[in-house]
């Protein structure tokens, strides 16, 4: 029997296009992946964009902060593949109507975006997708100040650390999930554990029947999953 668990592209499918680019989203989608995992933060001027890193050193031609570039400005950075660094909006716009799951991480725990919170949420309202998106953050505020602003959106907790009573703990702060970088038997909580590329972990994950594994290699998780 073929195991439950989704499949989501960590940052697209960085082994085969650059990280978070719109060239690696729309590849998976085209191969049919679960779901997507990506990065948000805010330029200068306040536009959301897609990126791990709170600068652009290591992905792009350019150097700096994303919150000193304006919009404008960063367009001028661009992925090794030549694509600018893409905005959430263009994002949206790729996975609108798609049959796939989205994971929108808000960096906000190495530098805050005051506000990130609710443009994220108003643009993800106002667009057509067929599943509800999963909201995480390793900044519990950014959880918490995104379910003040809507309530009916999933959230989950991102750490690397073991979590003591699981369960209460996503109840008490209103976790849809808790997304794992080492498993721990939860239950009546969604667990998505990232970053798994070794195909022995990924089958005793799918062995397990967690939520979701998050993934470099999209394509090679499918293919243990089938033989799970
Ligand atoms: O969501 C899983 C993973 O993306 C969290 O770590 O640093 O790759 O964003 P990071
Ligand atoms: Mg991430």
């Amino acid at each position: 029997m073929t195991s439950k668990s989704l499949i989501y592209g960590h940052r697209g499918v960085p082994v085969k296009f650059p990280e978070n680019s719109l060239a690696g989203f729309a590849y998976a989608i085209s191969q049919h992946i679960d779901g997507l995992e990506f990065d948000v933060h805010l330029t200068k001027d306040g536009v959301p964009v897609i990126m791990h890193d709170e600068t652009v050193d290591r992905t792009t031609n350019s150097h700096g902060k994303i919150v000193d570039y304006t919009f404008q400005e960063l367009r001028q950075c661009t992925l090794s593949n030549g694509e600018p660094v893409p905005s959430l909006a263009e994002f949206l716009d790729l996975v609108s109507g798609e049959n796939v799951h989205l994971n929108l991480e808000f960096k906000t725990d190495r530098q805050y975006y005051p506000g990130i919170e609710h443009k994220v949420l108003r643009m993800v309202q106002q667009t057509d997708l067929v599943y509800p998106v999963v909201f995480s953050s390793f900044n519990l505020q950014s959880l918490k100040r995104s379910y003040a602003i809507d309530p009916t959106q999933k959230y989950a907790f991102l750490t690397s650390a073991k979590i003591g009573a699981p369960e209460a703990f996503a109840k008490s702060e209103h976790l849809e999930g808790l997304h794992l970088e080492h498993y721990q038997p939860v239950h009546h909580v969604a667990e998505r554990v990232w970053t798994v590329d070794d195909p022995s972990e990924m089958r005793q994950l799918f062995d397990r029947a967690v939520s979701a594994v998050i993934t470099n290699d999209f394509e090679l998780a499918q293919d243990v999953r089938a033989a799970v």
